[in-house]
This record gives structure tokens, C-alpha cells and sequence, in this order.
């Protein structure tokens, strides 16, 4: 890649950020991406948060080193442990940080009962309770996951994370209007999740809002291109399955 990189990157701790990815290349086909899953050092969701902000700010002066044109942090872990350091750290760049969609709960679910799947990290962390707090009216349920992302790196299929997450989700049947998928690989066993809690509880999502952020700072600074809409994959793996399974996962 040369000096004069037009390319966007996203950034997650593995295969994840490709559901935003997706969202991206939906809204914004031209543009050129450079994808990049630190699947080597996934989950991130149950490190400390000091591990989380030392691990995206390395991947991070990875990208920022390919001179990219804008970073879409399309991991809702990384984005609440380490956003505030990167917009430190690089002033001048477009960043973009994916946070769990409440407000469109909120706007789509006023006074309902909504759940909040995500990982530790990101349920614990500052940012998500400041985000909370927004929205004092919404009856919210925090809802920790664990092993789901494990199992969506290792290509786990839908009937398995059935299993894994019905005992994590029962206590919740009948009894949510909505629950936002706070982790960017959630969407990815979307089926099991509703097969789990039925056809009348709605999954929200951050990904389509995300994109439509990106768009937004992109033409603000005037950068949006009309490329060839290549998208390259890179992972801290070093298995070449992790590329073909990340190529699956954007279909
Ligand atoms: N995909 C990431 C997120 O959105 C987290 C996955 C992990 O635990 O590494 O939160």
C-alpha cells in the first residue's frame, strides 16, 4: 500500500467487525477497505481493560502506519476501552467507534424492555453506564455473554451456539420486547438468538448506524471516493483459514 492509502479500516479482535463491514460496503460500495481481526488475542471480552487498550492500540499504529483515510473501531469492546486514547493519541484522524444501539432501542422501544447482550468488558466499562444513563426511561437488562465469540472464530455452528447460549438466555424468554447485540459478533448467531427467545423479540444492532456515521465523517471532511471498492483481509492469525472463513462471513 502506498503513502496516499484512500483505504478505510476497520478494526475488531477477530471476525466480528465484518458484520459492520458488511453494513459498510452496503452504504458505501466505492470506497476501498482494509479490514484487519486480531483473532490471535481473541476474545477481547474478559481481558482487563488495560490489556483491551494496550492490544487495539497496537493493531491501531498498525493501520495508522498504512496512512488510512479513516478507522472504524467496529468492536464494542475496544471502542469502550480505548477510544478516548486513540482520539488522543491521533487528533487529526477520522475515527469511528461502534458503541450498543440504545438509543435506536430507544427511539424504536420507548418505555419497553429492552436487553443489552455484550461482553464484561464493555458492560462493565464507564462508557456504557454514561451511555445508560441517557436514556433513564428504557427498562434495561444487561445481559454478559460468555464463549459466543470463541466459538463464532471457530467457525462454531448455529446449533452449537444454541446450546451454548440457551442456558445463558432462558431467564429472558417472554420477557424482552428488544435486545441490542452489543458485540460485533453477535449478529452472527443472530438465528439462535431468536430461535431462543422467540419471533416477538427484536435484535437491534450498531452496524448500520456505524456506517451511516463513517459516511457522515467522511463527507464532512470531503473524503469519500469512488474506488474500485476493494476489500482486503488481514488477521493476526497466521492460519490461511482465518482469511477464508472472514471472506465466508462478509457474503
Ligand atoms: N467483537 C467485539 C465486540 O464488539 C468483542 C469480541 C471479543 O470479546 O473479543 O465487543
Amino acid at each position: 500500500m502506498n503513502a496516499k492509502s484512500d483505504y478505510i479500516a476497520v478494526f475488531d479482535s477477530g471476525v466480528g467487525g465484518i458484520s459492520v463491514l458488511r453494513e459498510l460496503i452496503k452504504l458505501l460500495p466505492n470506497e476501498n477497505y482494509l479490514y484487519f481481526g486480531d483473532s490471535a488475542n481473541a476474545p477481547y471480552g474478559e481481558k482487563t481493560t488495560e490489556e483491551v487498550r494496550q492490544l487495539t492500540l497496537a493493531a491501531v499504529e498498525n493501520l495508522m502506519d498504512q496512512n488510512i483515510k479513516a478507522l472504524v473501531v467496529a468492536c464494542n469492546t475496544a471502542t469502550s476501552a480505548a477510544i478516548h486514547v486513540l482520539r488522543e493519541r491521533y487528533p487529526d484522524s477520522i475515527i469511528v467507534g461502534i458503541e450498543p444501539a440504545l438509543k435506536v432501542a430507544a427511539d424504536r422501544f420507548p418505555g419497553k424492555r429492552v436487553g443489552v447482550m455484550a461482553t464484561p468488558v464493555t458492560l462493565r466499562e464507564e462508557k456504557f453506564h454514561h451511555q445508560l444513563d441517557r436514556f433513564p426511561h428504557m427498562q434495561v437488562s444487561t445481559i454478559p455473554v460468555t464463549g459466543l465469540v470463541e466459538l463464532i472464530e471457530a467457525g462454531g455452528s448455529m446449533a452449537e451456539a444454541e446450546t451454548l447460549l440457551r442456558p445463558q438466555l432462558s431467564p429472558y424468554i417472554g420477557k424482552l420486547d428488544a435486545v441490542v447485540l452489543g458485540c460485533t459478533h453477535y449478529p452472527f448467531a443472530a438465528k439462535a438468538i431468536s430461535r431462543i427467545l422467540g419471533p416477538d423479540t427484536v435484535l437491534l444492532d450498531g452496524g448500520a448506524g456505524t456506517a451511516r456515521e463513517t459516511k457522515r465523517r467522511l463527507e464532512e471532511a470531503d473524503l469519500l471516493c469512488d474506488g474500485a471498492g476493494e476489500i482486503r483481509m488481514e488477521n493476526s492469525l497466521s492460519d490461511p483459514e482465518i482469511l477464508l472463513r472472514s471472506m465466508e462471513l462478509l457474503k
